[in-house]
């Protein structure tokens, strides 16, 4: 059945945020700008809110969900952080590194955020306005990437409505998302770290902390947690993908990376940051040119590179 509902487009001003907070209290789902990409928020206390996020972006109800505090000391009601956890905790929040912790026995989290796990996701954001957000809401958010399941992640309030207008309440328009690439998510512990996916924080920032490098999952190791939503392919645009291409073939649409010029580029001056931050605009605008081959330049595997690689990979991921 057709949703006629309307999406509000809202400014990132004070009278827009009080009216976002109270869609949140009520169970509605608001798009909220974060550091990483945008995400899709509701009350993650509340099966119906949370069910709404599950029902808008069309997600498999077997991948869990992160939930969103805005201060450390609010994880204490539903998780235990603490020893590598805490540490890195205490290093990078707020900012785009989530946790995976042991869930609390009596922690009030919607049992469709964790999708029945004894362990929950949390992150706590650095973007002004997706803090400030929680903070009005009053109760922990569960965000997933605010696009429809198996689509590029939105790092602009026009990406959001493009996959999701009609069917959630709100976006909020907080401008360009400043990484680009979702957050890193860790499960540490037990003496050693383990990088479920690769993001924003990579991994010699954690082994600074740390003292030691942290490992890639082993996947064949069933009783180690992996990240569930990691085994699907996604973040494709609707074009063919080529990797590691110095020019392009006929027909191809050329993304290029430093000394590689390209139709679109990532960064012309090579840089990882700079590339990041566009990745997902230029899927988006490669599917709006109606790229049906795309050639990709070669992006270095170090630092930020980890975690744009990991995504192109999987947009060149059979499908
Ligand atoms: O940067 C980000 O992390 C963004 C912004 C909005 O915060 N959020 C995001 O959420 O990327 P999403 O739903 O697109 O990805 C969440 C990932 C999925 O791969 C899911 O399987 C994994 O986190 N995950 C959630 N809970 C988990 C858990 N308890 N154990 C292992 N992986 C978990
Ligand atoms: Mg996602």
């Amino acid at each position: 059945a057709e949703d006629h509902r309307r999406t509000l487009h809202l400014a990132a001003d004070d009278a827009a945020l009080a009216q976002a907070a109270l869609l949140l209290r009520a169970g509605q789902q608001v798009a909220v700008p974060t550091e990483t990409v945008y995400g899709l928020a509701a009350d993650a206390t509340c099966d119906d809110a949370v069910a709404g996020i599950y029902a808008a972006k069309g997600r498999p109800s077997f991948n869990p969900l992160i939930v969103h505090v805005a201060d450390i000391a609010d994880v204490a009601a539903f998780a235990a952080l603490s020893g590598e956890s805490l540490a890195l905790a205490q290093a990078f929040w707020p900012g785009p590194l989530t946790l995976v912790l042991p869930l609390r026995a009596d922690a009030p989290i919607s049992k469709l955020v964790t999708a029945g796990l004894e362990t929950v996701a949390v992150r706590l954001p650095a973007h002004p306005v997706a803090r400030a957000l929680i903070k009005a809401a009053g109760v922990p958010l569960a965000m997933p990437s605010a696009n429809p399941s198996g689509r590029i992640s939105p790092t602009a309030a026009q990406h959001v409505l493009d996959g999701l207008a009609g069917r959630i309440a709100a976006v909020v328009d907080g401008g360009p998302s400043g990484v680009g690439v979702e957050s890193t998510i860790v499960v540490a512990g037990r003496g050693d770290a383990i990088v479920l996916r690769a993001g924003g924080v990579t991994p010699d920032e954690i082994a600074a902390v740390l003292g030691y490098a942290p490992l890639r999952p082993d996947l064949s190791d069933e009783a180690r947690p992996n990240a569930p939503g990691q085994l699907l392919s996604h973040y494709a645009p609707k074009g063919h993908v080529r990797l590691n291409a110095t020019t392009a073939a006929a027909g191809e649409v050329m993304l290029g990376f430093g000394d590689v010029v390209g139709d679109l580029t990532l960064s012309a001056r090579g840089d990882l940051r700079e590339a990041a931050a566009n990745l997902f605009a230029c899927f988006h605008r490669l599917d709006a040119m109606g790229a049906m081959a795309i050639a990709v330049a070669p992006i270095p595997d170090t630092g930020l590179g980890l975690a744009i690689n990991d995504r192109l990979r999987r947009a060149a991921a059979p499908r």
